[in-house]
Parts: C-alpha cells; structure tokens; sequence
C-alpha cells in the first residue's frame, strides 16, 4: 500500500462535505448529550464552503443547535480588519456564523491587527485558551498548494505553536484575484501551529479539485517531511483525507 493516511474518495465536493458536515454534526449531538460543550477547530478558503452550507442546513431544518459549541479558527491574515471582506473573521461570520445559533463569546478567530510586540503573547494565550475549553475535539483543515495547513507553511516544525508566519509564494498568489492582485495580498499571518493542530482528537483534511492532485498525492505517498507539513498527519492517530475524484487522480490507486 503506497498510502499513508486513511482516505475517502467521492464522487463530488458536494457528496463529500456532506459525509464531512454529518460527522462534525454527530460530534456535536454526541457531547452535547453528555452536557458537554463540543470544542470544533475550523478553517476557511474555498474548501469547506459547502460543508458550512450543510451545516446550516442541518442547524434551519434539522434542529442542529450550535448554543453548546465553541470554535477556534485556524487562522487569520496580518493586517486586516473584522469588516474588510478578505479577512477570515468576516469570512466565518458571512459563511457560517451570522446563520447558525452559536453564542458569539465561543467564536474564537485569531486576531490580525494586534501590534508586532503583542503578537507572541497574544499567541500563548490563544493556545491557553484552547486548552482550557479541554482541547479539539474536531479540527476541520484544507490543504494549500504549498503542502501547509493552517498557514503553516514549508519548512515548519511539527511541534510548532501559535504564533506569526511570513506566507509561501504559491499561497500568496493563489490569494491573488480575491485580492486583487498579488500586491495586495498580506505578506504575513497569525496560524495555528503544526502542534496545536495535532493536539486535536479527530482531524479531517479535505480536498476538491485536479489543482490539489499533485499536493495529495505528495502528502498521502510521500515520506513525511518539513517540505510539505501536511505530511505530518501520516502520524496523528485519529486523522481522515477526504477528497473528491479529481484531487486523487494522482494517486496510485486511481491510474
Ligand atoms: C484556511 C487555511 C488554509 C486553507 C488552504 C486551502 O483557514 O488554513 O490552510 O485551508 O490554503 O485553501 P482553499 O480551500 O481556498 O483551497
């Protein structure tokens, strides 16, 4: 088997975020009835658009109750402020948030606008943070060209926290056209680290598309290494791929 991570292939993004959607929503009903709140590590960008639709779907006609979670985001951009529509808080806000009935005190998205020198306390305290709300129960991630998750991007170190990045060429110029032009993408983000991510009781890593191909396949049959960090999930005992038909058509299996 050339494989190293457990993986689901789908037919479509669509049948597939909903597998995603229906696991995330059966971690929640699961502590919920334990009267525990369910503790969710999200992320943003074009991936998991569809698995918060569902989401709210399920929250408009299924009852799904969002008042006992509480979310820590991956991460968020230097530089920009909650209203400016390329930031990831306006992102969560406009995407799930605004649409779902989750007390806005259980939100919790990096800041990007705190001065350099408050950065690296900011940073403990928001790994404190997820540590007292009892850790990730769930960690929902993309993966970007670069082979980073989160922001973490090459060569960063598996037991890296919270803390500032300077962003990969490829990520910023896949940020691009959202931007504008690659003069106004952000050099630097606040992200989650390599070891916070994996500190997290169920991840699952999703990608859709034949422009995630060649990021898969080095990251499900490659060696684990610095050069693609999202090769470190080969390791995390609890940790699922799951991808549509065109992000695996490099893949051994599929040829
Ligand atoms: C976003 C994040 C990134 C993205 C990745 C893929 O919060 O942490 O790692 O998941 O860049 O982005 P998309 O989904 O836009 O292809």
């Amino acid at each position: 088997m050339t494989e190293k991570m457990k993986l689901d292939i789908y037919p479509d993004q669509a049948s597939g975020s909903v597998a995603i959607a229906r696991e995330i929503a059966d971690i929640i009903r699961t502590k919920n009835a334990k009267g525990e709140t369910a503790v969710l590590g999200l992320a943003t960008g074009a991936s998991p658009l569809k698995v918060y639709a569902e989401l709210i779907r399920m929250h408009k006609e299924e009852g799904l109750s969002f008042k006992n979670v509480k979310t820590f985001n991956l991460d968020e951009y230097y530089g920009l402020t909650h209203d400016n529509d390329q930031s990831y808080w306006y992102f969560m806000h406009h995407n799930l948030f605004d649409h779902i009935d989750i007390p806005e005190e259980n939100v919790n998205i990096p800041c990007g606008t705190m001065p350099m020198e408050e950065v690296a306390e900011w940073c403990d305290g928001y790994e404190k943070k997820i540590d007292e709300a009892g850790g990730l129960d769930f960690q929902l991630l993309g993966i970007g060209r670069s082979g980073h998750i989160g922001f973490n991007e090459p060569p960063s170190d598996p037991q890296s926290k919270t803390r500032m990045i300077h962003l990969h060429a490829i990520t910023r110029s896949d940020a691009a056209p959202a931007f504008g032009g690659l003069e106004n993408v952000p050099t630097d983000a606040i992200t989650m680290g390599v070891g916070t991510i994996f500190k997290a009781k169920t991840i699952i890593l999703m990608a859709w598309g034949a422009s995630k191909a060649d990021i898969i396949k080095r990251t499900v049959e490659g060696e684990m290494s610095d050069d693609v960090p999202a090769t470190y999930l080969q390791a995390h005992p609890n940790c699922k791929f799951v991808v549509d038909t065109a992000a695996a058509s490099a893949l051994e299996r599929s040829k």
